[in-house]
């Protein structure tokens, strides 16, 4: 007989909505015996490792989580949040696909535990002497991945000066500005970012591209660098690959604004790039492309619809990083491989897509899958035009594809290292290698 999990694993695949509103029950016995869960000893902790990054005063989220004052009249929401994994807003499968993520900001098990048993328990305040110190930030101004990689980009591009008007439609913003730096380079990470405090509120996305001239002269795309969306950091490059930033290209904008309600004057948005060094010899090309889901999406008012997308390399290459991207009705996304041995692995899911986060989800270096020649990636992307769907703003109306945020659109976006047939042995060989010696390790001890 099929086990429980088995049999919800495989109706989440094909009706992720179902399982999404089954409600997630966490024991609470195992604190009872340890004595009563406070704020300041069990759950300040959590909330300063955790969540105070976003919820502190100005910055991104509507309220601080820093005090039990603050915290205590969000209790019961915190709850329904954490324990149906909403918050912090990660939302890649725990229990399905590849586990190992960089940069991985969702709770563990206990922790979920401890805020869902502290609400139960009455939301008590503890003793003031166990509360932990307030964890400092860096401006929320500041790049992102300087906390990760220690400096400032090398170089930074921005856009020209756009005005968001207060009211209206969805506005497209596409200047083009020079790359600006004076020979070719081999870049290591890319962060896009909005201004702050304005642009966070109006910027849907922003994509800077690079435009190259081909052989007839004209300007033509040649790479995408990295996306901005709410709630990205950036992309980091595995140490093996790199992308180019050629001295004789232009960086196309596609920025896409909405207006808030208040103009906003001068909006710039701006990409920074870290550089190797000239004595590092990172050896595989590698892209970040939009891979797109094929058929028509169709929505009817309260109906719900399915799409998928193929995509194979004629060599062998590696998954560094899967975003869903998709507008309100996109509910959730999964990438799968079908090897060329018919063997089919799900790399990722995505059960409850939010278009309100874009996420770059990075695969830990010895997890990023590896694909050889043949191998075919199926991407399929599920909607949801129903009342149950809680950013639909009217399931009363046809939807169907287009670029407004009110339309539907779906596609992946994929970080893909190019192999060659050695190179993608030696990869495994080494992986193997590693997993046999950290094997033996835990076994010594
Ligand atoms: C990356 C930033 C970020 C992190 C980290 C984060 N939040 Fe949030 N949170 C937000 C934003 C922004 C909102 C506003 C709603 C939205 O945009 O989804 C929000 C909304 C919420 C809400 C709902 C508030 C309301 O009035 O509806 C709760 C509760 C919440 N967060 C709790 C938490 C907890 C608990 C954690 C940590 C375990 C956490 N969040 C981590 C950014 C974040």
């Amino acid at each position: 007989m099929r086990s429980a999990l088995g049999m919800l694993r495989a109706i989440r695949l094909t009706t992720p909505l179902l399982v999404a509103l089954v409600p997630v029950v966490f024991p609470t016995e195992a604190f009872s015996q340890n004595g009563t869960v406070t704020f300041t000893k069990d759950v300040a902790p959590i909330l300063q490792e955790n969540c105070v990054r976003c919820h502190r005063e100005n910055s991104i989220a509507p309220m601080s989580l820093r005090t039990y004052e603050k915290a205590k009249p969000y209790a019961y929401l915190m709850k329904e949040m954490v324990s149906r994994r909403l918050m912090p807003p990660f939302h890649y499968d725990h229990d399905v696909g590849i586990q190992e993520l960089k940069s991985d900001w969702r709770l563990s098990d206990e922790e979920i535990a401890t805020i869902v048993a502290w609400v139960d328990g009455g939301a008590l305040a503890g003793d003031p002497t166990d509360m932990p110190a307030q964890r400092e930030f860096a401006p929320y101004n500041d790049w992102m991945l300087k906390g990760v990689l220690g400096r400032e980009p090398d170089h930074v591009v921005e856009s020209k000066p756009f005005t968001v008007p207060a009211e209206g439609g969805d506005l497209w913003w596409r200047p083009v500005v020079p790359v600006g730096v004076d020979r070719d380079r081999k870049v290591k990470a890319i962060e896009t970012r909005p201004s702050f405090p304005d642009g966070t509120h109006v910027v849907h996305h922003a994509i800077p591209r690079l435009l190259l001239k081909n052989e007839k002269g004209e300007w033509e795309q040649a790479a995408t660098f990295s996306e901005y969306a709410m709630g990205k950091v950036g992309e980091i490059i595995p140490k093996d690959a790199y992308r180019v930033l050629p001295k004789d290209g232009l960086i196309q904008w596609d920025a896409h604004y909405y207006p808030p309600g208040h103009e906003v004057k001068d909006d710039v948005v701006k990409v920074g790039f870290w550089f190797y060094e000239d004595d590092e010899a990172p050896k595989y090309t590698q892209d970040l492309k939009l891979y797109p889901l094929q058929g028509d999406i169709d929505l009817a008012p309260g109906g719900t619809a399915m799409t998928q997308g193929f995509f194979r390399w004629d060599h062998p290459v590696r998954l560094d990083a899967f975003q869903a991207h998709g507008h309100v009705h996109l509910h959730a996304m999964s990438a799968q491989a079908v090897y060329p041995d018919g063997k089919v692995e799900l790399l990722s899911m995505v059960t409850n897509f939010s278009a309100r986060w874009h996420h770059s989800y990075l695969y830990q270096d010895d997890a990023a899958p590896l694909l050889p020649t043949g191998t075919v990636l199926v991407v399929t992307g599920w909607y949801d035009n129903t009342a149950k769907n809680p950013l639909a703003t009217d399931p009363g109306t046809w939807v169907a594809r287009g670029s407004r945020t009110t339309d539907e659109m779906s596609h992946a976006w994929i970080a893909v290292s190019h192999l060659d047939e050695e190179g993608y042995q030696r990869i495994a060989e080494e992986r193997k290698q590693r997993k046999v010696a950290s094997t033996k390790e835990e076994g010594s001890r």
